[in-house]
């Protein structure tokens, strides 16, 4: 591959149907999203059904955006790279059905990438699509510490080098993001649950609720979290949903104390996996990664460690970071065949 080869990435496994445009060398030309969150909102989490019909719709209107907004025509992309797993399988499957004829028609290699891994991959992106130049800090390379948190995924992973990373702490029950997603929904707040208790918790007082920090038991880097929620959920049968409805400032605590103890938790298993790993860098990646406190939090409790946060766009899901993975691994990410199926349950090490 050459530095200036274009990649078109595709990504589909959830919920944002994704195309983007990205240089061999990482540089970002456009990075198209359609996002579900209306249509999910009133159900208060994915609609599996939903989702993949949607990706069906949306999938070739984001393509033609994705290659508008770079500028660029199919004939002049050298390669493509696409999300096989882990996902839903049946929003998997749009993006990796089209990624293959696209393929097939064009003649043009493509890969199949591992959607966790590719959230690593991207602090090494940048470019207009990425907001902006490159954000990581100039000694930020591998190895690092990742820390991947969103909707359906918290993980510590130690990354090496683009093709090796190891998973070294996992979430033995709910993600990160799916614990805010049920608190919010618990407190009658709207979906996704993450954005609106990241603003509400800036306003509260953390001290007035506290939860217990899950800790696991000869797996120090695991996390918890379905404890927490049935703690919130015990407080808020407790005292009354509507307390919560009608006092602002109540809702702004209860958000204020769940955020804490959610930071700790990640913080804590962060601090004991880059000392397992004799690490000193760090990146934050998934949609969690958006969170202000976790940002402020990581920045005041990690002296010393070379600290990357992507931007917002790259955090949640997307697709530039899809081709940005198949980028950095030069053409040695695992070739795409036409009888090839996608892997829901893709393990990643
Ligand atoms: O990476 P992503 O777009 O999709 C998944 O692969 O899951 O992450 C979405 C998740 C949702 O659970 C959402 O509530 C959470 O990221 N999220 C946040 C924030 N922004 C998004 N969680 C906490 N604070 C935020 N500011
Ligand atoms: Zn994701």
């Amino acid at each position: 591959m050459r530095q200036d080869d274009l990649i078109l990435g595709i990504e589909t496994s959830c919920d944002e149907t994704a195309c983007a445009v990205v240089r061999a060398d990482g540089w970002v030309l456009s990075n198209a999203i359609a996002s579900q969150i209306d249509l999910h909102q009133p159900y208060g989490g994915v609609v599996p059904e939903l989702a993949s019909r949607a990706h069906l719709r949306d999938i070739l209107p984001v393509l033609q955006a994705a290659l508008g907004e770079a500028g660029v025509a199919m004939g002049e992309i050298g390669a493509l790279a696409v999300t096989r797993g882990p996902g839903l399988v049946g929003s998997l499957l749009a993006g990796f059905e089209t990624a293959k004829a696209l393929a097939y028609a064009r003649s043009i290699p493509g890969w199949a990438i591992h959607h966790v891994a590719a959230h690593v991959a991207s602090p090494f992106l940048g470019g207009p699509g990425a907001g902006g130049e490159g954000f990581r800090p100039a000694d930020f390379d591998f190895p690092y510490l990742a820390l991947a948190v969103s909707g359906g995924h918290t993980s510590l992973i130690a990354a090496d080098a683009p093709g090796r990373m190891r998973v070294i702490g996992r979430a033995r029950d709910d993600a990160a993001g799916e614990a805010y997603d049920k608190v919010a929904k618990l407190m009658g707040l709207g979906y996704p649950g993450g954005p609106i208790l990241d603003r509400l918790a800036a306003e509260g007082d953390p001290n007035v609720y506290s939860f217990t920090r899950a800790r696991i038991k000869g797996d120090p880097l695991d996390f918890s979290f379905s404890g927490l929620k049935t703690a919130v959920a015990r407080l808020v049968e407790r005292e009354g949903a509507a307390r919560f409805a009608e006092d602002a400032q109540a809702a702004r605590d209860l958000a204020a104390g769940f955020q804490a103890c959610v930071v700790d938790s990640l913080l804590a298993n962060v601090e004991r996996g880059l000392e397992q790993e004799g690490m000193s860098r760090l990146a934050v990646v998934g949609g969690v990664a958006c969170n202000r406190g976790l940002r402020r939090a990581a920045a005041e409790r990690l002296g010393g460690v070379s600290l990357v946060f992507p931007p917002p766009r790259l955090c949640t899901d997307n697709a530039a970071m899809i081709a940005g993975l198949a980028a950095l691994l030069g053409g040695k990410a695992q070739p795409l065949a036409l009888d090839m199926n996608v892997d829901a349950n893709w393990a990643m090490s």
